[in-house]
């Protein structure tokens, strides 16, 4: 394989069969994290570029993109603006891990941590007031705004999903992660079509407000809200279930030990809400769960027993947490 720019490193085909994982059946994970700056996001982040310059709002050299993001669509717009010759802002906040910030500092960007948490424990709503302020003084300022973007959507339909549909006959289960509900509503909207009776699951933390849950301090980033995303008003899966953030540790820890494949935050939520609906696959049900990004992320945090430990309370030790 010889590729002519990092942005044509993306692994569509990649699913990770994990034998007997729910209940005996098998399940098969989508690994997105060996894409370029590791994670799903790359796609949306050449999507929503594109869509801006199909638009006529971005010309190179002269627009300032600006993006709110807790690390994984942050780096991955980092390298896409660098490659097409934008400037590019990341508001994030304090969640977000020193690693990523660095990476997107490294390629180029400028990054503002938005430190207040707002009225519902989250930071969103004042990643939105930094923007806010940004564009009332960068006059070449265009958000690109991945909770509200339906290029961000489109992009999920037309890749993430036909990607799926490629690779096999029937899909019965889709489990995605629901951050912006880009992947979810991209998805659900294609596979619907191709396998009518497919049934779409999303998946997101304890705390995230996207699907009506109440709002409380959420610690893994990348998936969940605190302000509800504009782009749900489409995502439309069959059934929400929302995993409590030790679950997600548990998960992430047993998969490690028992799958040898260090995963992302998002992907231990989605992999207890497979498990957690086992009883429901059918003998011969194929299974598909989208797994966003990998684990190196989140070494300081999911994978680190004292980090557990200060933050999920409810966990009585450590080593409990880790199934050590
Ligand atoms: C690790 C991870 N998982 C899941 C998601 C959710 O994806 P989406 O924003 O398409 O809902 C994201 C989004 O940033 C993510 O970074």
């Amino acid at each position: 394989m010889i590729v002519e720019s990092p942005l044509e490193i993306i692994f569509r085909d990649l699913f990770y069969r994990l034998r007997g994982f729910a209940d005996g059946h098998d399940v098969f994970l989508k690994l997105e994290g060996f894409n370029v700056t590791g994670s799903i996001k790359v796609k949306t982040a050449i999507a929503l570029v594109e869509d801006l310059e199909q638009r006529g709002i971005a010309k190179p050299n002269e627009t300032v993109i600006i993006e709110s993001s807790s690390g994984n669509l942050g780096i991955a717009l980092s390298v896409v603006c660098a490659i097409k010759g934008y400037k590019f802002i990341c508001v994030a906040d304090p969640n977000v891990n020193r690693a990523n910030i660095r990476g997107m500092e490294a390629y180029g960007a400028e990054v503002i941590i938005a430190e207040d948490r707002d009225s519902t424990g989250g930071f969103l709503e004042s990643r939105f007031k930094v923007i806010d302020r940004i564009l009332h003084s960068e006059p070449n300022a265009v958000w690109v705004n991945q909770y509200a973007n339906i290029a961000n959507k489109n992009a999920h339909a037309e890749q993430t999903a036909n990607e799926i549909a490629r690779q096999f006959d029937k899909v019965d289960w889709v489990f995605v992660g629901a951050g912006t509900t880009g992947t979810l509503g991209g998805t659900s909207e294609r596979l619907r079509q191709v396998f009518p009776d497919i049934r779409v699951v999303g998946v997101e933390p304890v705390g995230s407000v996207t699907f009506g849950g109440a709002p409380k301090k959420r610690f893994i980033p990348g998936i969940g809200t605190s302000k509800r995303p504009e782009l749900a008003d489409l995502a439309n899966p069959d059934q929400v279930i929302a995993i409590e953030e030790h679950r997600t540790v548990e998960a992430c820890r047993s998969f490690v030990r028992d799958y040898h494949l260090l995963i992302g935050g998002s992907t231990g939520t989605v992999l207890a809400a497979v498990e957690q609906l086992a009883t429901q696959f059918a003998p011969g049900d194929t299974i598909v769960a989208i797994s966003a990004d990998l684990g190196e992320k989140y070494l300081d945090t999911v994978y680190d027993p004292d980090w557990v430990e200060r933050v999920m309370p409810e966990i009585r030790t450590p080593a409990d947490a880790l199934g050590e």
